[in-house]
């Protein structure tokens, strides 16, 4: 049997993934004892939701015993659950109230063609716009919803295209799982995107600007401006990537008063804390949470975010 813990979040996103590998090593009947959980958030969602759909896809039986009654209402209602056989938990599903301004359920996204209106009605849910008459700015030609959405457009497109992509090496069935969650008391917008691909390690494990073949420089090579698997293939134009996604989504969440958490295999950073490598859990693909304070993201223009083009780490140029 296995024990959730209190919490499945990016808080404690080492001990969400040590629980999520049991769920995914686990073959035949998978058991889990929900008793002590409290609290889910989206990166919680998104990694559960993952390993339950992988137990589906294996055809294994999937129990959830004493799972309270107000998170069983909730995970059906984000259907991270579906499907799933509730064991001693009292239902109470009630009357599925629309909730699009605050919440998005846990989807899964096997297509790049997808990534594009999903970025879109993920971002415009978690901006709260509903005003869809407003007239623009007469200068800018932007509503104030435009400017909402903005950056939360961008940073889901960048992390949805790169799990798609980069992810994918060496492993195309490798899919991905998205949530978020409006929380008004505290002003933050919390989403998760979480792939079963490759991994930083292993898409950027030739990179010359990789030291040590560990998870963790990986990522932290990740985040710098400039840095792809792709771009010093070639010469700068002609590179598919720019490496400039993911350096400019982790700018828009900390000038949105928030922060990224990243894991990849043993490793996960945050941009507020802890960054470290872990013997207890593994997570073979990449997951990121980010947080964004709602009111900040209308100051945030994503153009001045951008690396420039020159913000680039110096590599040493031979001449033979
Ligand atoms: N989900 C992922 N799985 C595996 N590797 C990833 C993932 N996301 C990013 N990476 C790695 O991190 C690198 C940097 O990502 P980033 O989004 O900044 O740049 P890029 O995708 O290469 O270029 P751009 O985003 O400008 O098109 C990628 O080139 C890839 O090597
Ligand atoms: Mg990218």
């Amino acid at each position: 049997m296995i024990i959730l813990p209190n919490y499945l979040s990016a808080n404690f996103a080492l001990i969400t993934i040590s629980v999520c590998q049991k769920i995914l090593e686990s073959a035949g009947v998978v058991e889990i004892n929900a008793r002590n959980l409290r609290f889910v958030d989206p990166f919680g969602m998104a990694m559960l939701g993952a390993c339950l759909d992988e137990a589906k896809k294996q055809e294994y039986a999937i129990r959830v015993y004493e799972l309270s009654p107000d998170l069983s209402g909730y995970l059906q209602r984000m259907n991270v659950i579906t499907g799933i056989e509730l064991v001693d938990c009292s239902q109470t599903m009630g009357t599925r109230r629309d909730r699009s301004d605050t919440l998005v359920e846990l989807t899964r996204i096997c297509n790049l063609s997808q990534v594009g209106d999903v970025s879109y009605s993920l971002a415009k849910a978690m901006a709260g716009v509903a005003d869809h008459n407003e007239a623009p700015d007469e200068m800018t030609g932007y509503t104030a919803c435009d400017r909402l959405m903005e950056p939360l457009q961008y940073a889901l497109n960048e992390l949805l295209e790169n799990a798609l992509t980069h992810a994918r090496s060496g492993n195309t069935n490798a899919r991905v799982w998205v949530a978020s969650q409006y929380y008004p008391k505290k002003d933050l917008i919390r989403l998760a995107v979480v792939d079963n691909g490759c991994g930083f390690l292993e898409s950027l494990k030739t990179h010359v600007k990789l030291r040590h073949q560990r998870h963790l420089e990986a990522i932290l090579l990740a985040l710098q401006p400039r840095i792809s698997c792709n771009r010093d293939l070639g010469l700068r134009d002609d590179s598919v990537n720019q490496g400039v996604g993911l350096t400019t989504s982790c700018r828009i969440s900390e000038h949105a008063g928030g922060r990224m958490i990243l894991a990849s295999g043993n490793a996960m950073h945050s941009t507020s804390g802890y960054s470290g490598e872990s013997s207890e859990g593994y997570w073979q693909g990449v997951g990121i949470a980010m947080e964004v304070n709602r009111s900040r993201l209308s100051d945030i223009r994503v153009g001045g975010l951008l690396p420039a083009l020159d913000d680039i780490p110096a590599v040493k140029l031979r001449f033979e």
